[in-house]
């Protein structure tokens, strides 16, 4: 008899959320994880540490830009670099305990090592092998880095060693305008670092709304970030105290150099599943390195599923978290499900950036008739008081049937806001249906309201 139901490998938020929900289903479940704490990239090197740095320096930027202005006066606020890691250090270690609790409290053994499978229903953790009915693979991404960029996550770093940098540099070359890029850019540009992102396309943050990307990047470029766009970077020379970014631009192929002390690599991540023995076990996988899975996330090996990062999809931690919630039922012979229309995106910047559904571009594409309601944050008082006015709530609704298919949101609170939109969409709701919910007066919130007004008779402070 098998020693588990199952067993997933990794500790991830798609690995962990999985462990909890198949415990909870009744399943003897363990959760193999090799970086000595549970969370995954999301927890220890990845969203809540980059939040923890992001809400710090916002709220230093809060003390130099806004404070005189209500009247709060007094000397200017010094950075404590190390205490600011230190703040972020707690921050993860507590968000990683948390998850040992969880698990205690759920009974959901947690294997720490790196986890292969050496035959099907066989988990290896160290020397020792687990059996299990079922097993999930929950590893996730590392980043993808660039051909001839060597990274020393010292001063030519990812996202990782971004989030640690020995001091705060005077100037920080990002390359790629992605999420990872903003955000970290964002914080280092509060820091004081003199921030050059340079970006492969014409236009910021790849699939977002066009608005919405220059929108972002007219407001980052007032906060300080400059952007070299339609630039190809071809590597990166290093030498004692700088490091040189070799680009080249797209419209002429001139080439260009900037100098600058760190260099952060953010273009893009790729699935990990080194080390796991999927080859042998004739795991089919995607060309760009996915493992393949059916609709209820099933490899082509019977009782080997995968999740996350792992597999196809837009690489993000609520995500994963849904897969792991659906993979459990499946296992527990329930109904998975997860749509993967109503996924949001957000990027932690000040203002924050939040999207849901289709864009106009892909409406354009797919020749459907859409009606566009949008109103700014300039008309919300509560925005307008806390010196937030500006962005904008877009939403995209059926020309006919009002039926609302995308939300596009730049302003304070996107992040939170958007989830009112996600329910929305999850119950087919009309952007009428939106317009006619009372919402609290004074909130951002009033802002989605107005452009779901927007989208029928009028909004009523445009
Ligand atoms: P990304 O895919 O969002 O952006 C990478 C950017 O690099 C693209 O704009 C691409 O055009 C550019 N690029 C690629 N090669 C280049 C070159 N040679 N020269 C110049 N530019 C080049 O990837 P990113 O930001 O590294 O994030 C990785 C993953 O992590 C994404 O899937 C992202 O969604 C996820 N993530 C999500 C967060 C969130 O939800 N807030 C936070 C951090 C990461």
């Amino acid at each position: 008899m098998a020693e588990f139901d199952v067993i997933i490998i990794g500790g991830g938020p798609g690995g962990y959320v999985c462990a909890i929900r198949c415990a909870q289903l009744g399943l003897k479940t363990a959760c193999v994880e090799g970086r000595g704490a549970l969370g995954g990239t999301c927890l220890n090197v990845g969203c809540i540490p980059s939040k923890a740095l992001l809400h710090a320096t916002h709220e230093l930027h809060e003390v130099h830009e806004n404070f005189e202005k209500m009247g709060l006066m007094g000397a200017k606020v010094k950075v404590d670099w190390a205490k600011m890691q230190s703040y972020k250090k707690d921050v993860i270690d507590g968000n990683t305990k948390g998850i040992e609790f969880l698990f205690k409290k759920n009974k959901v053994t947690y294997l720490q090592g790196w986890g292969s499978i050496p035959a099907p229903g066989q988990v290896k953790v160290g020397e020792d092998i687990h059996t299990a009915k079922n097993i999930v693979i929950a590893t996730g991404s590392e980043a993808a880095g660039l051909p001839g960029i060597e990274i020393d996550e010292a001063t030519v770093v990812t996202s990782t060693g971004a989030l640690s940098l020995a001091k705060v540099p005077k100037s920080m070359v990002v390359i790629g305008a992605g999420v990872i890029g903003l955000e970290l850019g964002s914080v280092y540009a509060r820091l004081g670092a003199e921030v050059t992102v340079v970006e492969y396309l014409d236009a910021i943050t790849p699939g977002m709304d066009a608005e919405v990307a220059k929108g972002l990047q007219r407001i980052l470029t007032r906060q300080g970030l400059k952007f070299v766009l339609g630039a190809a970077v071809q590597g990166v020379d290093k030498a004692k105290g700088k490091n040189t970014v070799r680009y080249s631009l797209r419209k002429d192929e001139s080439a260009h150099a900037i100098e600058a002390e760190v260099v952060l690599v953010a273009t893009g991540r790729k699935p990990f599943t080194k080390g796991l023995g999927l080859e042998a076990l004739g795991v089919e996988m995607l060309p760009r390195g996915q493992v393949k899975t059916d609709s209820h996330w099933a490899t082509n090996v019977p009782g080997i599923y995968a999740i996350g990062d792992a597999i196809i999809g837009p690489m993000l931690a609520h995500k994963a978290e849904d897969e792991g919630m659906a993979v459990a039922e499946v296992i527990a012979d329930k109904h998975g499900h997860v749509n993967y229309d109503v996924i949001p995106g957000v990027i932690y910047t000040t203002p924050e950036v939040a999207c849901v559904g289709k864009t106009e571009d892909a409406l354009k594409q797919e020749g459907r008739a859409y009606k566009v309601g949008k109103f700014s944050f300039m008309g919300n008082g509560r925005a307008k008081a806390v010196f937030q006015a500006e962005g904008f709530v877009k939403i995209l609704a059926d020309a006919a049937t009002d039926r609302i298919l995308g939300a596009h949101i730049i302003g304070p609170s996107a992040g939170d806001m958007i989830h009112e939109i996600c329910v929305a969409m999850e119950f087919g709701a009309s952007a009428q249906d939106m317009a006619l919910t009372c919402h609290a007066h004074p909130t951002y919130s009033e802002a989605v309201r107005e452009a779901a007004l927007a989208c029928g008779d009028g909004a009523i402070h445009a």
